[in-house]
């Protein structure tokens, strides 16, 4: 099949691009190649032409023809202050809003989106006396004093995580979250008008080979590779404990392909599924991981600090796209990221 994939030259776009051409579909690529993430200097992959998804008129002639989009162009990170507040909404939901408009012109009905764990805010949480509660914000008070778990509203007493599925509310809490939760909401809105089918990959802590240098926009894998390069020691807030899931890019890059695969045979309407390794870690195993890959000339410092708006603990339940994409990731986070020591990054 004919596939569009934007956001073709970043990070993970590149590699879906090569995962869909090695299993034999015409990939037509763009990207506008925005300098926070391209630099000054970019690299635009073969076959990709420079689009910004928002410019009706370029990306018009490129959907001829075309059988799936997969929708990976976006501004990421969690954003540096409001001021931040149109970038994302330009380049995320406005370019969505006229990617489905210009796929609609063109009778193009098959949609894969990049979304994000992000969607789902603080995490699930339950209390040993309670149950699944709704955690309160966690207290300045608790936090300087380095008590960084969250606390039940009814008892306070320390909460538990639990795996997030895709039932889970959505409530993002930052402008990048706020973003990724519209253009999930768009595409819903688009498959029922049009009778379109929708995938939405909510992907994870994200890493591997090709990934951008800290920016105020990378995410910590990227800062603890960085800082490894440096020989610096990587610093881990809070106390290190917090837990994500952290999925290589080539595992994203599979789901992708098999939400195409999927959305070309036999499916209707929005689905939303987590992509994740289903191997949960916390913050300073991915630290010490990669300290140990490069032989331990540094170690990780537990600094204590905290970021406020920062999510305790968010981790997936992989299970709907085992059982709708029939993804499970292949790359375990350990090796994985004693890989990802040594990786270069862009
Ligand atoms: C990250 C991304 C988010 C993305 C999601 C899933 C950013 C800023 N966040 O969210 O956009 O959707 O993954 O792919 O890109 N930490 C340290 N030391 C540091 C930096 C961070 O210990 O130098 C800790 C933080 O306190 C936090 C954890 O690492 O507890 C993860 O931080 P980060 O990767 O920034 O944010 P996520 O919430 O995981």
């Amino acid at each position: 099949m004919r596939v569009l994939v934007t956001g073709a030259a970043g990070f993970i776009g590149s590699r879906v691009g090569e995962v869909l051409r090695a299993a034999g579909h015409d990939v037509v690529g763009v990207d506008v190649l925005l300098p926070a993430a391209h630099g000054p200097n970019p690299v635009m992959p073969p076959g990709c032409h420079r689009v910004d998804v928002g410019d009706p008129g370029a990306l018009g002639p490129m959907l001829a023809g075309v059988d799936v989009v997969v929708h990976q162009a976006a501004m990421v990170g969690a954003g540096v202050d409001a001021a931040d507040a149109p970038a994302y909404g330009g380049h995320n939901d406005f370019a969505t809003t006229v990617l489905l408009a210009q796929m609609f012109a063109a009778g193009v009905r098959r949609l894969v989106l990049a979304s994000s764990m992000v969607v789902y805010g603080q995490g699930r949480y339950r209390c040993p006396a309670h149950g699944l509660v709704d955690p309160l914000p966690r207290r300045r008070a608790d936090l300087d004093a380095g008590n960084f778990e969250h606390r039940c509203p009814l008892c306070d007493e320390a909460l538990r995580w639990q795996l997030v599925d895709e039932d889970a509310a959505l409530r993002p809490r930052s402008l990048y979250a706020a973003s990724k939760t519209a253009q999930e909401h768009y595409a819903l809105a688009w498959s029922e008008s049009t009778g379109g089918s929708v995938v939405a990959l909510r992907y994870h802590n994200v890493y591997g080979p090709g990934m951008p240098r800290d920016t105020p926009y990378s995410g910590v894998a990227a800062i603890f590779r960085s800082a490894l390069e440096k020989n610096e020691p990587p610093r881990v807030f809070e106390d290190g404990g917090q837990m994500r899931d952290f999925v290589h890019v080539d595992d994203v890059a599979a789901a992708n392909l098999a939400a195409a695969h999927l959305i070309e045979s036999d499916h209707h309407g929005f689905a939303a599924a987590n992509v994740c390794s289903g191997r949960p870690i916390s913050i300073l195993d991915v630290a010490t991981a990669l300290c140990d890959a490069r032989g331990r000339s540094v170690s990780p410092v537990i600094t204590g600090q905290y970021r406020s708006g920062d999510v305790r603990h968010i981790v997936a339940d992989p299970a709907r796209a085992t059982n709708l994409l029939g993804f499970r990731a292949g790359v375990d986070p350990q090796a994985g990221l004693h890989e990802f020591a040594f990786a270069p990054l862009r």
